[in-house]
C-alpha cells in the first residue's frame, strides 16, 4: 500500500493528537499550518511534521498531500474543507464540521459529490466498551429501548478568568458548549442506541456573562494553542482594552446547557451539557435503559460497561468483547485505551478509505467511520437547542 501524506492545518492541542494517529494508521505528516509562518515553523519540530506551510491555505493545494486534517478553529474548518476537496484532496475535518447545520449540509453535499474520504472524528465511537454497548443494543439485549440519558461536563471554564476563542461566537460559532462536546455526546447515544432525536426542548445558560479577555488557555496543552488566527480574535464582546487579563469582554456564548428529547421510535431522554462543573474534566457519561436491561458508559472509565438487570447486574470488563468492539480494540484487557487509540483506530478505518474506495460507504450503507452526514446531524442538532432555548418552546429537528 502506497504511504497516505497528510497535511494538518492548525497545530494545537488536537493537532498533536492528528499527528500521532496518522503515524499509526502508517501515514506520514508531510507539512503543518498554524495561524502565522512563525508559528508553522515552531509547530513543525513539535509535531514531527515535514515541513511548514505559511498558510493553510497553501497547505489544502500542496501537490504532495492526499489528505487534510483540519484542526484549527471551527470559523476556519468550512473554508479549508471547500478548498481541500476543491483541490481534490481527502479531508478529516474536526468537529463541528461548519457553524451552521446549513452549510455542513452544503459541505456534505460537496463531499459527496466529490467521491473523496470526507471524515470527522467524532471519536468516542472508537472506544471499545461504547461498541460493546452498541453490540448489545443491536443483539436485542436490552429489549425495547425506553429512556436515554446522560451528561458532558469539563470544568475548564468555570472560572471568570478562564478564556479561549471557543468563548467568541465569531470563532467558535453561535453555540459553545453544546457544539464542542453536546455534540459528542448525541452523535455516541444516537450510534449506539440507534435511536435519532427527532424533537427537544433546551435550556441554555451563560453563567458567566463576562470573562477576562485574555484568560487562560485551560485546555490548550500544546506549545501554539493560544490564537484564534481569525481577525476578530479574542476581542469579542464590547470591552476590550490593553491591559490583557484585567479587561471583561461580554460572553453570548453558552457555558451549559439542558435537553429534554424524544426520540423517532417513541424513546424519550435527557442529557446535561458543561464546560463549567468544577472537578468534571471529560465527564461524557450516557445509560440507555431497555424493557429488559441498561447500559451505562463513563468516558472517564472507558475500560468498564455496566450492564443492568432486575435480577443480575454486571460490570463488564474490556475483555470477551463481541465481535464489533474486538475490531476496533488493539491492546489486551489490563493495558488502558485511552483518547489517543479511538484516534488511531478512527484513522486507521479512514486511511483505509482512502487507500480502497469501496470502503467509503454508500447511500444505504454508511462507512465504518464518522463521516460528514454524521457530522451535519449534529449540526441540526445544535441549531435546534439553540433555536428551543431561544424560543422557550419544543423543536422539531430537521
Ligand atoms: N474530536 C475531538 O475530540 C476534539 C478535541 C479537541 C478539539 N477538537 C476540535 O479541534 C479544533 C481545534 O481545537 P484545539 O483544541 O486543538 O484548539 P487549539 O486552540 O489548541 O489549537 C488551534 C490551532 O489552530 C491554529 N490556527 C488558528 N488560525 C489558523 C489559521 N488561519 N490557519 C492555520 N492554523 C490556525 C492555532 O495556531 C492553533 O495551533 C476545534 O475545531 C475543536 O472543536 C476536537
Amino acid at each position: 500500500m502506497t504511504t497516505i501524506r497528510a497535511g494538518i492545518a492548525g497545530a494545537g492541542m488536537v493537532a498533536a493528537v492528528h499527528a500521532d494517529a496518522i503515524r499509526r494508521a502508517g501515514g506520514v505528516v508531510v507539512g503543518v499550518a498554524a495561524s502565522t509562518p512563525e508559528r508553522s515553523k515552531a509547530a513543525v519540530q513539535r509535531l514531527n511534521a515535514g515541513r511548514a506551510f505559511d498558510t493553510a491555505e497553501e497547505l489544502a493545494l500542496a501537490d504532495d498531500i492526499d489528505v487534510v486534517h483540519v484542526c484549527t478553529p471551527n470559523a476556519l474548518h468550512g473554508p479549508l474543507v471547500r478548498a481541500a476537496l476543491a483541490a481534490g484532496k481527502h479531508v478529516v475535518c474536526e468537529k463541528p464540521l461548519s457553524l451552521t447545520g446549513a452549510d455542513s449540509e452544503e459541505l456534505t453535499a460537496l463531499a459527496e459529490r466529490s467521491g473523496l474520504v470526507a471524515a470527522v472524528p467524532l471519536v468516542y465511537r472508537y472506544h471499545p466498551m461504547a461498541v460493546e454497548a452498541r453490540e448489545r443494543v443491536r443483539a436485542g439485549d436490552l429489549g425495547a429501548i425506553r429512556l436515554i440519558h446522560g451528561h458532558y461536563l469539563q470544568d475548564w471554564l468555570a472560572r471568570p478568568d478562564d478564556n479561549n476563542w471557543r468563548v467568541d461566537p465569531a470563532v467558535g460559532g453561535a453555540s459553545r458548549a453544546f457544539a464542542d462536546i453536546g455534540s459528542h455526546w448525541c452523535d455516541l447515544v444516537e450510534w449506539v442506541s440507534g435511536h435519532r432525536i427527532a424533537e427537544l426542548v433546551a435550556a441554555a445558560q451563560t453563567v458567566m456573562p463576562q470573562r477576562a479577555a485574555a484568560g487562560r488557555e485551560t485546555f490548550t496543552s500544546a506549545g501554539d494553542g493560544t490564537d484564534s488566527g481569525a481577525e476578530s480574535g479574542t476581542g469579542h464582546g464590547t470591552e476590550r482594552g490593553t491591559d490583557h487579563g484585567t479587561t471583561a469582554v461580554a460572553v453570548t456564548t453558552e457555558d451549559a446547557v439542558q435537553v429534554l428529547f424524544r426520540t423517532e421510535q417513541g424513546a424519550t431522554g435527557a442529557v446535561v451539557v458543561s464546560q463549567v462543573s468544577p472537578g468534571r474534566k471529560n465527564r461524557l457519561w450516557f445509560e440507555i435503559d431497555g424493557a429488559e436491561r441498561s447500559v451505562s458508559f463513563d468516558g472517564e472509565d472507558p475500560e468498564s460497561l455496566l450492564l443492568g438487570g432486575r435480577d443480575r447486574t454486571e460490570i463488564l470488563r474490556r475483555d470477551n468483547l463481541s465481535p464489533g468492539a474486538a475490531r476496533v480494540n488493539a491492546v489486551p484487557a489490563g493495558h488502558p485505551w485511552g483518547y489517543r487509540d479511538c484516534f488511531a483506530a478512527f484513522t486507521a478505518d479512514v486511511y483505509a478509505a482512502i487507500a480502497d474506495p469501496a470502503l467509503r460507504g454508500t447511500p444505504e450503507q454508511s462507512p465504518l467511520y464518522p463521516a460528514f452526514p454524521d457530522a451535519a446531524r449534529t449540526a441540526h442538532i445544535t441549531d435546534a437547542v439553540l433555536a428551543s432555548a431561544a424560543n422557550r418552546s419544543w423543536i422539531e429537528v430537521s
